[in-house]
């Protein structure tokens, strides 16, 4: 079984093919870099860029796997959540040539194509509890299996990514900043500089960035004004941020664990996933917590982090072995949610 996934919900069109020994015959992704002068993705200029990418994406993928489209079992595309022009290009493509090669197509939910991939991976039973921090989503989520999610705790004003993407930003990197601001994290001196971490004696799992983003930039503005943003300065600022981070992320996935094992009998296995997830920083924080918590860590590989059409085409191999398929006029739907059946 092989199914050719496509990916565009955002700014990264994406085209891979997968088969049913978990092998990724290709994995092919181009990410747009028209967006960096404005400072953040532009709706119309992803959509039009998905276009003109897509063909050539597709065949890249097929050279490098070396199958014609004759081979493909089905055709897996994200159908939300995104931008919907974005979503509309990618899924409709994919669902022409499920029509022209009369093959099953399969609508697939991007969250959960980010946390299934551990599964592409290793060989992890459901229930799992995972934990999607991404561009878009934050969130804690029971999967107990295909189409069987349970959302326990979400952000309630920013994602993580965001966080990350507008700190950055605010300290000269260009869009999206995540992975500038960890390296020049590395750099600067522990407590030069302290943010309170969000909603930390709160009793829930639920997470809040927007204030931490607020309070940065507020210390970076005084610092400018006193001439004191230097480069110095400014990595101890990324320290500071990610310090704040890591014990924000560290309280509440304590809390996610003690709720998952509440509600599921047992904690067994941990998922963290989403281009956050390419963090080294939190993946070593959260491996020492969750084996500290006697479960299993599992974090993709950095290239499967961030988004990608392996793991929808992955999704699609798991919902195809259910017989989950989708109709040819299944809609986008941009602020799809993980607990909605599609
Ligand atoms: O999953 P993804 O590729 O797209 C969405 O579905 O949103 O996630 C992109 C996000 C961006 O906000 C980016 O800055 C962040 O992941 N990111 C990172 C790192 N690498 C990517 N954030 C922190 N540290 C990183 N190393
Ligand atoms: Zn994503």
């Amino acid at each position: 079984m092989i199914v050719l996934g496509i990916e565009s919900s955002c700014d990264e069109t994406a085209v891979s093919l997968v088969n049913d020994n978990k092998e990724i015959l290709s994995n092919i992704v181009s990410s747009q870099i028209k967006h960096k002068q404005y400072g953040g993705v532009v709706p119309e200029v992803a959509a039009r860029a998905h276009l003109s990418a897509l063909p050539f994406i597709l065949k890249e993928a097929l050279d490098e796997a070396k199958v014609t489209l004759k081979d493909i079992s089905s055709i897996a595309a994200t159908i939300g959540p995104g931008l919907y022009g974005s979503l509309l290009i990618g899924s409709t493509a994919g669902k022409a040539l499920a029509f022209a090669l009369n093959k099953p197509f399969i609508g697939v939910n991007h969250l959960e194509a980010h946390i299934l991939t551990p599964r592409l991976l290793h060989n992890i039973s459901f229930p799992y509890l995972a934990l999607l921090i991404s561009g878009g989503h934050s969130q804690f989520i029971a999967v107990k299996g295909i189409n069987n999610y349970k959302i326990l705790g979400t952000t309630l004003d920013d994602a993580l990514g965001e966080a990350f993407d507008k700190t950055a930003r605010l300290l000269g990197f260009a869009y999206p900043g995540g992975k500038h601001l960890e390296e020049l994290a590395k750099s600067g001196v522990l407590n030069k500089f302290t943010f309170k971490p969000p909603l930390l004696f709160s009793k829930s799992c639920n997470f809040s960035f927007s204030g931490l983003k607020t309070a940065v930039s507020q210390k970076i503005a005084e610092l400018e004004q006193s001439n004191n943003l230097t480069e110095e300065n400014k990595a101890n600022i990324a320290k500071a941020f990610e310090v704040a981070i890591l014990a924000s992320l560290k309280a509440k996935t304590t809390i996610a664990v003690q709720q998952f094992k509440a509600e599921n009998g047992s904690f067994k296995h941990f998922v963290v996933s989403g281009g956050v997830a390419a963090n080294n920083s939190i993946r070593n924080m959260l491996q020492e917590l969750v084996n500290k918590h006697g479960g299993n860590f599992y974090a993709p590989p950095l290239a499967l982090c961030g988004d990608n059409a392996a793991m929808v085409a992955w999704a699609g191999i798991e919902k195809l072995k259910l017989g989950k398929t989708s109709a040819l006029n299944a809609k986008v739907k941009p602020n799809l949610n993980l607990e909605e059946i599609i």
